[in-house]
């Protein structure tokens, strides 16, 4: 199996286009790398790959990744689009897939209802895009040699969706993580979590690859730097650091290899620092735009 991050970036990415905080100028400065919008590319034979959400960023994140670019004329390696929920930096990406290519497209049935509810999306001609609903906690072929399962994660509908109160810790079919399967091991794709329930936890024990939902180090660093009103927490974001957050949270499951992504430009793991010094000697990877990981 194969593991690209095209994109390790929350929504806004690195920079946002509206953003002067530390970590953003670091970043138009070229004193740390930008990164893009969450995404990751997986496979299992290197030929076949499937995309785990479509990032507005989906168009440079193809053509910067060698593996993705077509062999043919009209192709794409790209057999697939699996989304974890329906947030904008999640499914925007998938009206740049419209240029008449097949390629299925799976999530929840209550995700394809959004999408289903959103005529724009109507751009991926259904005669060669097929949204395939799929059930939680039930494995299927994702492409060759590939095999996923979705299982709900707590999370919250999509911004755009929430209503005058929100619920942010829901567990059903809003937000999942994957599980992905192939004769090389077992991977687990968890971008967006609210908490590590027990049953993620034991969900994760041993597993020898995950990357993690590290939207935030401290579930109110946004307020503290002044970009927003918005705790994690209301975010359905876990953070890294505290004790209800991740790093605390993984201590003990003897995951092998742990790589956080989706960090939030606001992250001071972003730089050199104490912060990241912290998560790295817990043994956690921060993802970088083109990293690959075989598990
Ligand atoms: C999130 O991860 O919380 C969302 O992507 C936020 C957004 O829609 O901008
Ligand atoms: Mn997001
Ligand atoms: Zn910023």
């Amino acid at each position: 199996m194969r593991a690209i991050v095209l994109g390790a970036a929350a929504g806004g990415g690195l920079p946002q286009w509206n953003c002067g905080c530390l970590n953003c100028g670091l970043a138009r400065a070229g004193e740390i790398p930008g990164a893009s919008q969450s995404s990751l590319a997986v496979s299992a034979d290197g030929v076949d790959w499937a995309i785990l959400n479509a990032s507005p960023d989906i168009r440079n994140q193809l053509a910067a990744t060698p593996a993705l670019r077509p062999r043919a004329l009209r192709d794409s390696p790209v057999k697939a689009v699996l989304l974890t929920n329906g947030d904008i930096d999640h499914v925007a990406g998938l009206l740049g897939l419209r240029e008449k290519q097949g390629l299925s497209l799976h999530a929840t049935a209550e995700i394809l209802d959004v999408l289903a509810g959103n005529p724009v999306f109507a751009a991926l001609d259904p005669a060669l895009v097929t949204r395939r609903a799929q059930t939680l906690d039930r494995p299927f072929a994702l492409l060759p040699g590939l095999t996923a399962e979705l299982f709900a994660v707590p999370g919250k509908v999509p911004l755009y969706l929430e209503g005058a109160t929100v619920a942010t810790d829901l567990e059903g079919e809003q937000t999942v993580g994957v599980r992905l399967e192939s004769d090389a091991g077992v991977a687990y794709y968890v971008p967006g979590c609210a908490a590590v329930t027990p049953a993620l936890a034991e969900r994760l024990r041993g597993a020898g690859l995950v990357f993690f939902d590290g939207t935030l180090w401290e579930d109110d660093e946004m307020i503290r730097a002044g970009l927003g009103a918005k705790t994690g927490r209301r975010m359905g974001h876990i953070s890294m650091n505290g004790p209800e957050g991740s790093i605390a949270a993984f201590d003990r499951l003897g995951v092998r290899r742990k790589v956080f992504v989706h960090m939030n430009n606001s992250n001071p793991v972003w730089r050199a620092g104490p912060e990241r010094a912290a998560a790295e000697a817990a043994g956690w990877e921060i993802a970088r735009d083109g990293m690959e990981v075989t598990p």
